[in-house]
């Protein structure tokens, strides 16, 4: 049995994450966007590098759902994208639709799949999802921490002039302002940051990290980061997949971790072929922990806000 993949939005992240997966070739790919032609051309765009890439997935776009039936993983990136100077939160009225409408279609195709959110505001868009799916929230979650630490670990490994894959970043909470960085176990080469920068550097890094998205808004002007946030998606399709067992930060669902009930926020968990077997419980100190709280009350006001509580 081949895997199946569908993304929903042939937008920037759609596309991109539809090729990286395409390339890979260990799942075949469905793109689905609602404009007419859109992901029917970037489809066979993708197929027809299957030769050059040598990759066998079959990879076709579509405006409906009955293509995406039965899929393993389905991945939300349909969505509006920030505009300079709004915050990712701004989206969340326009975007509750298109997630909520999107959701019935790939549940009422694809009961058994794994969700994982990309759209924005990606922690109140997974606790959606859930919510309309039904689904157990192993099934659920969304993608933001592998992107957050991902930047993290770039400006780091400028900093320090190391390779990126020595740096091991760790970032929790929600995927905006309510972000939580935490240096000390950020660690390069198995050394925390915190003994290897001044304080003030440190600072500075996290201040851009958790600024990272809007500094690329800022430059492209008429939309949001593609590339990076893709490959973290595609990152968490080939952990669930290849059933790597990966411990990766993902936006998830707590029922009493870390002192947080009824709420997503991102934290490490383990990702496999059953998508979360494990939330991972790190030890915090009392500020990062009151720290990782406030992410979550700002997911329940979206919540709120979209009528979920
Ligand atoms: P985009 O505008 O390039 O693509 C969005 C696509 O969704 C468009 O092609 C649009 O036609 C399609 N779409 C809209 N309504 C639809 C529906 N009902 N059904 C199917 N398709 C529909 O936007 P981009 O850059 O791809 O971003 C997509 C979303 O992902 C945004 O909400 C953005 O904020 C979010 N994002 C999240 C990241 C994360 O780390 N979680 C990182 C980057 C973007
Ligand atoms: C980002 O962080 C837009 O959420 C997206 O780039």
């Amino acid at each position: 049995m081949r895997n199946k993949v569908s993304v929903i939005g042939a937008g920037n992240v759609g596309a991109t994450l539809a090729q990286r997966i395409a390339e890979k070739g260990y799942a075949d790919v469905v793109v689905v966007d609602i404009i007419d032609g859109l992901p029917q051309g970037k489809g066979l765009d993708m197929l027809q590098t299957g030769p050059i890439t040598g990759s066998d997935a079959r990879v076709i776009g579509t405006n409906s759902y009955e293509e995406t039936a039965n899929s393993d993983i389905v991945a939300i990136t349909s969505g509006v994208p920030r505009k300079p100077g709004m915050s990712r939160d701004d989206l969340v009225l326009t975007n509750m639709n298109i997630v909520k409408l999107v959701t019935e279609q790939v549940v009422k195709y694809s009961p058994k799949c794994i969700i994982i959110m990309v759209a924005n505001p990606l922690d109140a868009m997974t606790q959606l999802a859930l919510h309309v799916s039904k689904f157990p929230r192993n099934r659920v979650f969304g993608q933001s921490g592998i992107l957050d630490t991902s930047r993290f670990r770039t400006f780091l490994a400028q900093e320090l002039n190391v390779s990126v894959e020595d740096v091991y970043a760790c970032v929790m909470g929600g995927h905006g302002d309510t972000m939580v960085a935490i240096p000390r176990l950020t660690t390069v080469g198995g050394i925390p940051i915190t003994e290897l920068l001044p304080q003030e550097t440190v600072n500075k890094i996290v201040e851009r990290t958790v600024k990272g998205g809007g500094e690329i808004v800022a430059l492209l002007k008429t939309g949001s980061a593609y590339y990076a946030p893709a490959a973290a998606t595609a990152q968490m399709v080939e952990s669930i997949l290849l059933d790597k067992k990966r411990i990766l930060p993902c936006a998830v669902y707590l029922e009493g971790e870390y002192g947080i009930k009824g709420a997503v926020v991102g934290v490490p968990v383990k990702l496999g072929r059953n998508g979360i077997e494990q939330i991972i419980e790190l030890k915090l100190t009392p500020e990062e922990s009151a720290a990782l709280k406030r992410s979550a009350e700002a997911v329940r006001e979206l919540a709120q806000i979209m009528k979920l509580e």
